[in-house]
């Protein structure tokens, strides 16, 4: 499997920065740029990475089953997370996300049928102190209502 050129030589460089034997550390942003690129953690991108890295595929799918933002299918074309964590869930967050489903008419790591949009519940954000907090892609936004919410998502149909 071979990635675009740009990112072949983003992809590169990354391998280059670590020494011989501590390449794994590249795995995670690697699996971000592949998911950018390729709309999702495939099997094939699971497999290139494995090799060009030499990490087992069982430590990647283990890397996958931890980190939220990776993911295996592809999402919306704009992902909305929320954060119900504590602060948030203190200022609103549980009620933003529960405006959300019923906005979009999806549940948590749903899309809609267009593909335009997915919705996920997530933990904290670490913008605790402009909670309720959620993220669309990987735009922040902070002290949300479900009024800002709408007005966020008729803006994000408009791009459309
Ligand atoms: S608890 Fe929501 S951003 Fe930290």
């Amino acid at each position: 499997m071979t990635f675009s050129p740009e990112l072949e030589a983003k992809f590169a460089k990354m391998i280059a920065n670590y020494p011989p034997g501590r390449q794994k550390g590249a795995l995670i942003p690697m699996l971000l740029y592949a998911q950018d690129e390729v709309g999702a953690v495939t099997d094939e991108v699971i497999d290139e990475v494995s090799r060009r890295l030499n990490v087992p595929r069982l430590e990647i799918e283990e890397v996958l089953g931890y980190y939220t933002m990776l993911a295996r299918e592809p999402r919306g074309k704009y992902h909305l997370q929320i954060c119900t964590n504590v602060s948030c869930m203190l200022t609103g967050g549980e009620e933003l996300f529960e405006h959300a489903c019923r906005k979009l008419g999806i549940g948590n790591r749903q899309k809609t049928p267009d593909g335009q949009f997915s919705l996920e519940e997530v933990e904290c954000l670490g913008a605790c102190s402009w909670a309720p907090a959620m993220q669309v892609n990987y735009d922040f936004h902070y002290q949300m209502t479900p009024e800002k919410l709408d007005r966020l998502i008729e803006s994000l149909r408009k791009l459309q």
